[in-house]
C-alpha cells in the first residue's frame, strides 16, 4: 500500500495536504442481510437562520484568513441566530417542514425526539419546547449524544416503532452552537454552525427482509476521551458563576488534532463494523451521508472505506459543523437532489464529544412528497 493524493469528496483543491492510503477498487457484497428494523421516512424538513457568516466575516474579528478555514476544514460560510433565538426555534420549523412534507399534522405523531447537544436552556429539555410550539401532548424527550445525536436517535426511535411503543415519530436534530462559541477563539469559532432537520418516521407495513428500514447499526462510546472537547461550566460539577463567566467555562475547549485522529479510526472501524455486518461492500452503497464535521475528516475515510467522492454527500461548504443537525440536513437535501431512491443502501454515520460514534445501513424508502428547500429563520423573528 502507498500513500496518494486525497481524491478530496469531489474537492480536492480545498486540502491538497491530506495523505490517504491506495485501495483496492471497491467491493461488492456477498448478501445484503435482511432488514431488523422496519422504518420509512414519512417525510423530511430542515431550517436554518437567517444570518450568513463568511470566512471573510470571521476574519475581520480573529487572526484567521478564508485560505486557512477552507483549507484546513472545507467550510466556507456558516449560519448564526439573532440574539434571543434557541434551538427550539430551528427544531419547530424543520419540524414542521417535515410534517408538511409527510402530509401529516402534528396531532397524528405519538413520539417526539429531539437530539441535540446546545440545550434552549438546562431545564426542561428542549422537547418541551418543541412540544408546546407543535400543541402536542406525546411521549416527548431529548437524546445527548453530540453529533452521533440523530443517530442514536434513529436507531432509538426504529426501536421504538418495532415494538410497537411508538408508531409515529417525528425524530429532530437542531442545534444553536455560535452561542457556545468563545469569540476569541480561533481554534473553534470557524467550525461550527447552526441549523435544524427533522424526520417523521413510521414504522412501515408488511416487514419483509427487503423492508425500508435498519440493517445493522453500531453505537459506542470512547468515555476516555470524554474530556478532549466540552463545555466545561454551566453543570452541576461547575455551576455558572461570575468565576466561570470570567474565565469562559461556560464556551466550547476543544483539543482538536486529537479529536480528529479519533474521529477518523472510530468513524472508519465503525462503518466497517456495520457493512460487515449488513453483507454490504463499499460498491453497494448508494450514498455515504457522514457526519458534516471537517472535509479532511471525511477525505481521510472516503477512501479508506472504498467508497468514493460520488458516493458521499457533502454540504459542509455551507454549513459547517451543525453536530446533531449535521446528517439529517445533508440527508433533507440528498433527497431534495434526488440523489437517494427506495430501496438504496444509505450509510449514515457520526462522530463527536463523548467521544461518542455512531452508524447506520439504512435500506431507504421515503413517502414524502418531497423534501422542500430548507426554511429559514429570520433574524428579525
Ligand atoms: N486560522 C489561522 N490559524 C489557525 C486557526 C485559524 N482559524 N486555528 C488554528 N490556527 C493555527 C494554530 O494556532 C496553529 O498555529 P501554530 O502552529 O503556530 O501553533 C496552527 O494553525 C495549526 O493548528 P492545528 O490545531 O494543528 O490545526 P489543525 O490542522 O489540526 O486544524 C482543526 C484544526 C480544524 C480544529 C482540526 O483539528 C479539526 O477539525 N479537528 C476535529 C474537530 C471535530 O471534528 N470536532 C467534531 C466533534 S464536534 C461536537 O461534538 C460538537
Amino acid at each position: 500500500m502507498k500513500a496518494s493524493p486525497s481524491p478530496g469528496c469531489g474537492r480536492s483543491d480545498l486540502h491538497p495536504r491530506v495523505t490517504v492510503v491506495a485501495r483496492e477498487p471497491a467491493a461488492r457484497g456477498t448478501y445484503v442481510a435482511p432488514t431488523r428494523l422496519p422504518v420509512r421516512f414519512g417525510g423530511l424538513g430542515a431550517a436554518l437562520p437567517e444570518q450568513r457568516v463568511t470566512n471573510a466575516d470571521l476574519a475581520k474579528r480573529v487572526d484567521t484568513s478564508d485560505e486557512w478555514i477552507v483549507e484546513r476544514t472545507g467550510i466556507r460560510e456558516r449560519r448564526v441566530v439573532a440574539a434571543g433565538q434557541g434551538t427550539s426555534d430551528l427544531a419547530v420549523l424543520a419540524a414542521r417542514a417535515a410534517l408538511t412534507d409527510a402530509g401529516l399534522a402534528a396531532a397524528d405523531i405519538d413520539t417526539l425526539l429531539v437530539t441535540t447537544c446546545t440545550p434552549d436552556q438546562p431545564l426542561p429539555s428542549t422537547a418541551s419546547f418543541v412540544a408546546r410550539a407543535l400543541e402536542v401532548r406525546c411521549q416527548s424527550v431529548d437524546l445527548v449524544a453530540a453529533c452521533a445525536g440523530w443517530v442514536y436517535g434513529l436507531v432509538n426511535a426504529a426501536s421504538m416503532l418495532s415494538s410497537g411503543v411508538s408508531t409515529t415519530t417525528l425524530l429532530v436534530g437542531a442545534e444553536v452552537l455560535s452561542t457556545w462559541m468563545d469569540p476569541a477563539d480561533r481554534t473553534t469559532l470557524p467550525l461550527f454552525g447552526d441549523g435544524a432537520a427533522a424526520a417523521v418516521l413510521t414504522g412501515g407495513t408488511a416487514a419483509g427482509p427487503d423492508s425500508p428500514g435498519l440493517i445493522s447499526w453500531d453505537l459506542g462510546i470512547d468515555a476516555e476521551a470524554c474530556d478532549l472537547l466540552g463545555v466545561p461550566a454551566g453543570g452541576s460539577r461547575r455551576p455558572s458563576s461570575a468565576a466561570t463567566l470570567a474565565d469562559g467555562g461556560h464556551y466550547m475547549k476543544m483539543q482538536g488534532q486529537e479529536v480528529f485522529r479519533r474521529a477518523v479510526r472510530a468513524v472508519e472501524a465503525s462503518c466497517r463494523k456495520v457493512l460487515g455486518a449488513g453483507g454490504v461492500g463499499a460498491a453497494d452503497i448508494a450514498l455515504f451521508v457522514p457526519h458534516q464535521a471537517n472535509a479532511r475528516i471525511v477525505d481521510a475515510i472516503v477512501p479508506r472505506l472504498g467508497l468514493s467522492a460520488d458516493q458521499t454527500m457533502m454540504n459542509i461548504e455551507r454549513y459547517g459543523n451543525t453536530s446533531a443537525a449535521s446528517i439529517p440536513l445533508a440527508l433533507c437535501e440528498a433527497a431534495a437532489a434526488g440523489r437517494v431512491s427506495d430501496g438504496d443502501l444509505v450509510l449514515v454515520a457520526g462522530f463527536g464529544a463523548g467521544m461518542t460514534w455512531g452508524t447506520a445501513l439504512l435500506r431507504w424508502g421515503y413517502d414524502g412528497s418531497g423534501p422542500s428547500s430548507p426554511r429559514t429563520l429570520p433574524a428579525d423573528l
